[in-house]
């Protein structure tokens, strides 16, 4: 990993630093670039939400190979863990990369290492034609997102990204943010339940909404028909201080949880992350940010080892807590000074 990463820091220069822990603060401010908006508070709150929090260590039990292996809407995990959808090499990561060569590294580093890969969207269309490309090229073996684009547009994508041979498609809801793509002429929107409603019936395929942040709006993604959220602020990168989503997770999972299913992303770096989000209350979580830095520093193979070291350190962390199966993480392994 030393090695993907060194060669990582110098592709990706100025845009990415590859810190020794990816927080948000060197790159504060840098969108387009690896960085959250404004003052990267939103970022920085997603890694800090997740570290304060703490484990209780248990020894005294039988948990030695503890299984990581989850089913998330209908597909075998070999662990709880999705590569986010992230697209724009070429403005977001310094272009050392095509973005066909990236988003294969990221589709095809997952499918071997028995997870799934997200592909992202925006502007120039070859962001999101890659990622199609790179799914079809895997046999469907990836969830294409979309943007929440207004009507003709939206169905033009939902339909191509059904022609890559995927059941399961995703919209970041919360990208209605970007004020850019308005710009470009490209218009975003917030949906109204109604329209949500029936974007998700015409599409037909299993629909994840990414970029719920509250109770409330979990519940409507649940009334809207959706099959999944994730509870997600973009990695801190469509709205200046919003909280950590690690902080809003346990009442959303409260809200819904066994009505739908329940994703969440920000600042997970570690195995150890993983299993937090899990104790939070999620079924499975995505990363981001340490995908793509593998991807540009190390192709495919920088993929796999990044997904091996999740894996490692995920089971290191549940045998360290007691816990047996990843598909039934207790609230108990968290440590409260309440108790
Ligand atoms: C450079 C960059 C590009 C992104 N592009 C997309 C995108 O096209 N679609 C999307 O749903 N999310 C996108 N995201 C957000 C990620 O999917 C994810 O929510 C976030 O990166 C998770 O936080 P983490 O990077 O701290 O793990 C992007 C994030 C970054 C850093």
């Amino acid at each position: 990993m030393k090695e993907i990463r060194d060669n990582a820091r110098k592709m990706m220069a100025p845009f990415c630093k590859v810190c020794p822990i990816c927080n948000g603060r060197a790159c504060a401010g840098q969108v387009p670039g690896m960085g959250g908006l404004g003052s990267g508070s939103s970022f920085i709150n997603n890694v800090q939400a997740l570290a304060r929090i703490q484990f209780n260590m248990r020894l005294i039990h039988d948990v030695t190979e503890p299984d990581t292996s989850v089913t998330v809407l209908g597909k075998r995990l070999a662990l709880p863990v999705l590569a986010a959808p992230i697209g724009g090499v070429s403005f977001n990561m310094g272009g050392g990369l095509a973005e066909e060569e990236f988003i294969e590294a990221v589709i095809h580093g997952c499918k071997a290492k028995a997870i799934i890969g997200c592909s992202g969207d925006g502007v120039p269309d070859f962001i999101h034609q890659a990622g199609f490309a790179a799914i079809k090229s895997a046999a469907g073996h990836g969830i294409p997102f979309i943007k929440p684009w207004e009507d003709e547009e939206l169905y033009r994508k939902i339909d191509a990204a059904q022609a890559t041979g995927t059941d399961t498609i995703g919209m970041d809801i919360d990208a209605a943010g970007l004020i850019t793509l308005r710009k470009m002429g490209r218009p975003v929107s917030p949906k109204p339940l109604a329209k949500l409603t029936e974007i998700i019936r015409r599409t037909g395929m299993k629909f994840i909404l990414k970029g719920i942040m509250t109770p409330d709006e979990a519940e409507l993604a649940v009334a809207a028909g959706a099959d999944a959220i994730v509870v997600s602020n973009h990695g801190g990168r469509v709205l200046d201080h919003a909280p950590g989503s690690a902080d809003v997770l346990i009442d959303i999972a409260d809200r819904v949880r066994g009505r739908i299913t329940i994703l969440a992303d920000g600042g997970i770096r570690t195995g150890g992350d993983v299993l937090k989000m899990l104790a939070l209350g999620a079924d499975a979580v995505m990363v981001g940010r340490p995908f793509s830095v593998a991807a540009v520093g190390g192709l495919q193979q920088g993929v796999e080892l990044a997904i091996d070291t999740l894996m490692a350190e995920l089971k290191q962390a549940m045998v360290l807590t007691g816990t047996r199966a990843a598909t039934d993480v207790d609230r108990k392994i968290l440590f409260s000074r309440n108790g």
